[in-house]
């Protein structure tokens, strides 16, 4: 009787009472994915070494934790169903690569589907949700990404709230990351789900542009940050918008790169980097791992940046951080340069999401240029007038002085 007891309350806690694993992402996630740079090319000694580079590149010290295999790791359902890694590809199996990353103070993420098929056609977990959630737990799985090809007919809300049960019915804490491209409006019923969600289409390697592939479309950076419009409200610590993993390193420009890492920060993104950490150029390392960039990424707050002004091409953002501190990025979109003129007395800001107010006649504020890396005065001085080069930014970190 006493044993009945225990298992109908086990059974109560994990079915009736599943929710997601909270307090897993106070802050966005931070780590790397295989897909935007390696595809469905990935193999046990490419994370391995990716890694080791995650390490020895100072991304780890940076902040950077998981390491996420993208799709195509899969190998073939057994005859009780449960999911294997391609023994080709992983020939020691997931247990031991999680071990390998534990060992080194990372966490593994792995990639599945909401449907009977990922988008590179492995399996999906549709009908297999609790034991592939098992097989995760047991492998020692620490972030769940959740695709939506081959989905036709499924609710996305309740495809997604199944693989949430089923994660936490097998107990292991994993942060579960929807994938369903914002098609579904996952803002509006993500957070009881997950830790973040995808707001569009793929990102791809490209600054200001579309790729039409025939039945889809991928986005450039800029592309992707205008898509991010009305959705700061829904972002927060623990529930965050994802506007994709990040291309720096793939090859844009470095101005590029640096617009497109700070606009990350600036939107309190996810900050998955997609590139080979294995060979990295000092521009790409110094992006990644710019500490007051991060800073502001990370900020505890959680608050989304917003477009405060855009006239011919150069947009102002600001981002709302702890201690009454505010990050300010100067945005070109142009090719061509353009001259910031920024008179700081002039502009009075307030946030009515975050219900705060940048005055620069009542406070003051120390300046630190987040990417040369210094402090380049106070907010008392007049006017901030630089020139800014085409498809770059100029990102500060105004520190309030008591
Ligand atoms: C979809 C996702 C991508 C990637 C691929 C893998 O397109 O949006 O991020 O995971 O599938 O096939």
């Amino acid at each position: 009787m006493k044993k009945l007891f225990y298992l109908l309350f086990i059974f109560a806690t994990q079915t009736c009472f599943a929710q997601k694993f909270n307090g897993l992402a106070k802050t966005p996630p931070m780590g790397w994915n295989s897909w935007n740079k390696f595809a469905c090319d990935v193999n046990e000694e490419l994370i391995h070494e990716t890694a080791d580079a995650m390490v020895s590149s100072g991304m780890k010290d940076a902040g950077y934790l998981y390491i996420n295999i993208d799709d195509c790791w899969h190998g073939k359902r057994d005859s009780l169903g449960f999911i294997h890694p391609d023994p080709e590809r992983f020939p020691a199996g997931m247990k031991a690569l999680a071990d390998y990353i534990h060992a080194k103070g990372l966490k593994l993420g792995l990639y599945s589907d909401a449907g009977w098929k990922t988008c590179g056609g492995r399996p999906g977990s549709r009908g297999y949700e609790f034991q592939d959630a098992m097989q995760y737990a047991k492998w020692g799985i620490d972030y769940l990404k959740y695709d939506w090809c081959n989905t036709e007919g499924l609710n996305a809300e309740g495809a997604y709230l199944t693989m949430r049960d089923a994660l936490f019915s097998a107990g292991r804490p994993i942060v579960f990351s929807m994938c369903e491209w914002g098609n579904n409006k996952p803002w509006d019923w993500g957070k009881k789900i997950g830790h973040l969600w995808r707001t569009t289409g793929d990102i791809t390697n490209c600054f200001d542009c579309v790729v039409d592939h025939g039945t889809w479309k991928s986005w450039g950076v800029m592309q992707i940050l205008d898509m991010q419009k009305g959705l700061r409200q829904h972002t927060g610590p623990d529930h965050w918008n994802d506007p994709d993993m990040m291309e720096v390193g793939n090859g844009m420009s470095v101005n590029e790169d640096r617009a497109h890492f700070s606009m990350w920060c600036m939107l309190a993104a996810p900050l998955i980097a997609g590139n080979d950490l294995r060979n990295m150029s000092n521009e790409t390392v110094e992006i990644l791992t710019n500490a007051d960039a991060v800073a502001i990424n990370q900020d505890k707050l959680g608050i989304q940046g917003f477009k405060y002004s855009a006239q011919d091409s150069l947009e102002i953002w600001l981002k709302p951080l702890e201690n009454e501190n505010w990050a300010l990025c100067f945005l070109n979109r142009a090719v061509a340069q353009r001259e910031i003129n920024f008179a700081w007395q002039k502009n009075t800001i307030s946030d009515s999401l975050s219900q705060k107010t940048l005055d620069f006649n009542k406070n003051s504020y120390i300046i630190h240029d987040v990417w040369a890396q210094k402090k380049i005065g106070t907010t008392q001085g007049k006017t901030l007038k630089t020139m800014l080069p085409g498809h770059d930014v100029r990102l500060l970190l105004l520190e309030m002085q008591n």
